[in-house]
């Protein structure tokens, strides 16, 4: 049998079974028979993630302890068929659930409050609210699936698509226990409750990490949000793109214009805050600024107008270049005086064939949500977020460059030795271009490692700013005495490798991943990693020689401590 076909009927029988003594226990069947159907799935693997399972469900009850077991091996074989059946993915049958007129109606703050254990773990799908909490042991993805609790399933669904399938189906409807107000299941798609929040008003918010690796392209539900300003409701109807500073005068777009008069062009992207990374600044010494974990980036396909389209429609040509210097972006989101966010790139950035700028009006195949800068917005590949202007309002070709706030007076770099009264906004360029970054985004930081399970998979991202390619990453267990070089990857995983990006625009970031052996004597380790890109630029080894007051730029070799817990120490 084709050894596909074969993981598939193990697969599926596991998790029938999993479904059969999730069945089982809830209408409280003995031990017996759930034992036995544990061992028919059971037999069939012994690798790492059984262990890990294992151990944490270590403290359940037996029920859910017996159930992780046989979880932990549905979880190999069914992320085993997680790329099979991904092709297959598009046309799946799996449509909506069925509907229980009957089941009382939750809004979502009421599914949102139920996150633990103890509240019981509410998730919805599909406008249905679904209360799993006797299921989470038994998931075969581990704990994994604590991270939708409260929230939607369907990003997750679109991460790990083996649970596209009928059965998988099947085991959610027995949870059901309501329906999704329909106010709430029109917004809920915008803010998942997994992100962590940073500030509630304005917006900002990153995803947990180890969700970044998971996927090549981040859905749009967990990509990083972060707005200075209220997100503004933008008609798109009515949406309006004024184009200045050329010799043709103002030219004035709809949406429908630039969907229909400009080539649509699409590139995959990763956007950086420069933010990113700034809480190991605040080890160093307090800055100012939302405390961003590593996950202040993410990457996206975007679709839309070439901006050099456009400035070319609105009267560009090769003489402007002889005094326009920069291209001004101004928001359509206001602060309480109804100054506009704005920010500038270089001109020759936004006209260069190369250059990649896009007029985004979607974003991973889907209009672009309002938190991301519905309807349009600049997409600056290679270029520090701030520059990648949200509800985009106007476009200013001009000799200087944006005089906005967020242009002049922050989102640049300075010396660790500058401080709030000596510093000087004008002696510093805006940061454009990023440097090269990497972080590991599992295991987590004090994360416990079991020594029986003998290797640790490490996991991360790399990318560098202005198109240069990640060429390498080495990670260390030792705190950076020892290397090893990772493995990269530009596609989801057990895709096809992208081809190559022509030099100068690697745009997207790569994702690696190391298997290495549990050092015999080692009762913590120091887990670093550190990137390459193609001009050979390479991060610094410590925060300190680069700290600076607005904790930008933070960039140093990613650090992660754990600890590995010998087999006498278990329960
Ligand atoms: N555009 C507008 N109009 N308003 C903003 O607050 N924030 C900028 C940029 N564009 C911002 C904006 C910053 S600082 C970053 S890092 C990116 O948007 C974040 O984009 P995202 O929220 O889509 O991740």
């Amino acid at each position: 049998m084709h050894l596909y076909s074969l993981l598939s009927e193990m697969s599926f029988n596991c998790l029938k079974v999993t479904f059969l003594v999730s069945s089982c226990l809830r209408h409280q069947v003995t031990p017996a028979v759930a034992s036995c159907a544990a061992r028919l799935c059971s037999s069939s693997s012994s690798s790492s993630e059984d262990h890990r399972s294992h151990q944490r469900v270590h403290s359940l009850s037996w029920k859910h302890g017996l159930a992780g077991l046989l979880a932990g091996t549905g979880a190999v074989l069914a992320y085993g068929l997680h790329h099979h059946h991904k092709a297959e993915r598009a046309d799946t049958g799996v449509q909506t659930l069925k509907k229980s007129s009957s089941l009382p109606v939750f809004s979502q703050e009421e599914v949102t409050k139920h996150r633990s254990l103890e509240d019981g773990i509410w998730v919805t799908y599909k406008g249905g609210v679904y209360d799993i909490t006797e299921f989470v042991a038994m998931h075969p993805g581990g704990d994994k699936i604590m991270l939708a609790a409260g929230g939607a399933l369907e990003p997750f669904w679109a991460l790990y698509a083996v649970h596209n399938q009928e059965h998988v189906l099947e085991i959610l409807s027995d949870y059901k226990v309501g329906e999704l107000n329909l106010e709430d299941l029109k917004k809920q798609q915008a803010r998942h409750p997994v992100l962590r929040i940073n500030s509630l008003k304005p917006f900002n918010a990153e995803p947990p990490p180890e969700i970044l690796s998971d996927s090549y392209i981040t859905p749009s539900a967990f990509f990083f949000k972060r707005n200075h300003l209220p997100v503004p409701q933008v008609d798109p109807a009515s949406y309006q793109l004024h184009v200045e500073g050329l010799p043709g005068g103002v030219l004035t777009l709809s949406l429908e214009d630039l969907k229909t008069r400009f080539p649509k062009h699409t590139i995959t992207a990763t956007l950086q805050c420069a933010g990113n990374r700034r809480s190991e600044m605040n080890k160093v010494k307090l800055v100012k600024g939302l405390n961003w974990g590593i996950a202040a980036i993410s990457n996206a396909t975007w679709s839309g107008a070439r901006l050099r389209d456009v400035l070319l429609a609105a009267g560009y040509k090769p003489d402007v270049a002889q005094w326009a210097r920069h291209v001004q972006f101004e928001g359509l989101d206001t602060d309480v005086t109804g100054t506009t966010y704005g920010a500038s790139v270089p001109l020759n950035k936004a006209v260069s064939e190369e250059g990649d700028v896009l007029l985004a009006y979607e974003m991973n195949g889907e209009d672009i949500p309002p938190d991301h800068g519905f309807p349009v917005r600049v997409v600056v590949p290679g270029t520090v977020g701030a520059r990648n202007v949200k509800w985009l309002g106007k476009i200013i070709v001009s000799a200087e460059e944006s005089s906005s706030h967020w242009q002049q007076n922050d989102y640049k770099g300075f010396s660790p030795g500058t401080d709030w009264d000596t510093v000087d906004f004008k002696s510093a360029p805006a940061i454009q271009e990023l440097p090269i970054q990497s972080a590991i985004t599992t295991p987590a930081d004090s994360a416990t490692i079991d020594r029986s399970d003998e290797t640790l998979t490490v996991k991360g991202y790399a990318w560098s700013g202005g198109g240069r390619e990640v060429v390498r990453v080495d990670v260390s267990l030792d705190g950076g005495k020892t290397w090893q070089v990772a493995q990269l990857r530009s596609s989801e995983k057990g895709q096809a490798p992208e081809p190559s990006p022509p030099p100068g625009r690697a745009w997207a970031w790569k994702l690696w991943e190391i298997t290495a052996p549990l050092p015999p004597d080692a009762q913590e380790l120091e887990i670093v990693c550190k990137a390459v890109d193609n001009s050979y630029n390479m991060q610094p080894d410590t925060v300190p020689p680069i700290w600076n007051l607005r904790g930008v730029l933070s960039n140093a070799w990613h650090r992660v401590k754990v600890k590995i817990r010998e087999d006498e120490d278990e329960e």
